[in-house]
């Protein structure tokens, strides 16, 4: 199937570009950070079947600090070792860490890709992400996305502090890199909105809502134990993230990216008609390859030109809730109401 990057309508073209924290795309559909990207053909097959820009998989600070910790030890433990094997011990030059691989794979995303490419970070230590940042900038992205990964599991910690912490590492960064820098929120902040309007003024070019933080389930085995698995989303993560983005779009200035949810083109026409710039899917692709992105543009086009939109910019908030008649309907418009006259749907018990 050839790729959709603009369709006819009568002798209209469907423009379907879009903006994305400064950069000029050819449509708003863009792989999320996840294992895709770490394989180099996968990306060109997104990039074929029309992906506009790609975010790769995450740098895990976690994760560097852990193999430099367990090559230094093993580095130690050979130097302390036999003189006759010391001939076997690796040559430290030649051996690549987690951050070096990464740059090394974002460096050959962008030489063999004609689409932005946005790195991610996952970083621990102030330190830690002012230095990544930087080695990415320099290895040629071309945005950053921070994926602040914190479960505000703390007692003493306010909610305050909690947001605290992402003011404080985004500041740092932008006082660091000149890259474009979108962050990665979860849902779980009790004012969203005004901790999105403070992230743009301390310089975020774009938030995306929302981080799926992978839930731990109890396995009822013997002994008990907890499962951390990743299970992949279903369209009905979609809802969440609609209400927020209508709420948002046309009030502040910054990108706003959805993630979580997407499936089908429906749902990629949602979330742009809420007021997404951009629409990421992670777990559709995972789950059908490459080519279930071409099939959602395809869609998305098809959509727009039985209803004669003209461009993703004028579709984009078209319900989102300045636009609305009753904005109230994305708040708590008729809750009580609704609550009363539940009918159960066929196949329900009540
Ligand atoms: C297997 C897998 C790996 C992921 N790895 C990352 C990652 O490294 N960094 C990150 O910010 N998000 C990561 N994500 C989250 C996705 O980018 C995305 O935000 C989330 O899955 C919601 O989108 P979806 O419903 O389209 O999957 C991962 C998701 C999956 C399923």
């Amino acid at each position: 199937m050839g790729i959709v990057t603009s369709q006819r309508v009568g002798t209209e073209m469907i423009d379907l570009a879009t903006d994305y924290v400064g950069l000029k795309l050819k449509n708003p559909l863009v792989p999320s950070a996840s294992p895709l990207s770490r394989d180099l053909d996968m990306a060109r097959r997104l990039e074929d079947a029309g992906a506009a820009a790609i975010v790769m998989y995450s740098l895990f600070e976690e994760d560097v600090r852990a193999e430099d910790a367990m090559t230094e030890r093993f580095l130690l433990n050979s130097a302390l070792g036999h003189a006759e094997a010391d001939g076997f011990a690796p040559d430290q030059g030649e051996f690549k860490g987690l951050a070096e691989r990464y740059l090394g794979q974002l460096t050959k995303l962008k030489h063999h890709l004609e689409i932005p490419v946005v790195a991610s970070l996952n970083g621990v230590s102030a330190a830690g992400w002012l230095e990544f940042g930087r080695e990415m900038e320099a290895a040629g992205a071309d945005a950053l996305e921070l994926n602040v990964y914190h479960i505000a599991a703390d007692m003493a910690e306010s909610g305050d502090a909690v947001e605290q912490r992402y003011f404080d590492l985004l500041t740092a960064l932008r006082g660091t890199v000149k890259l474009p820098i979108v962050m990665k929120l979860s849902p779980a902040f009790s004012a969203l909105p005004h901790f999105v309007k403070r992230l743009e003024s301390a310089g975020a070019q774009g938030v995306a809502l929302f981080n799926r933080f992978y839930q731990p389930d109890i396995k009822l085995s013997d002994p008990l134990t907890m499962s951390n698995r990743i299970h992949l989303s279903t369209p009905d993560e979609t809802l969440l993230r609609l209400r927020w983005l209508a709420i948002l779009h046309g009030r502040v200035n910054l990108t706003l990216a959805a993630t979580g949810g997407v499936h089908g083109y429906e749902d990629a026409v949602k979330m742009l008609l809420a007021g997404a710039d951009v629409v990421h899917m992670a777990s559709c692709l995972l789950q059908h390859g490459p080519g279930r992105l071409n099939e959602i543009l395809a869609g998305l086009s098809h959509w727009m030109e039985e209803r004669e939109y003209e461009s993703v910019t004028q579709l984009k908030g078209s319900m989102s809730q300045r636009n609305l008649a009753r904005p109230d309907a994305v708040c708590r418009a008729n809750y009580v109401g609704m609550i009363d006259r539940y009918e159960a749907p066929a196949g329900v018990w009540r």
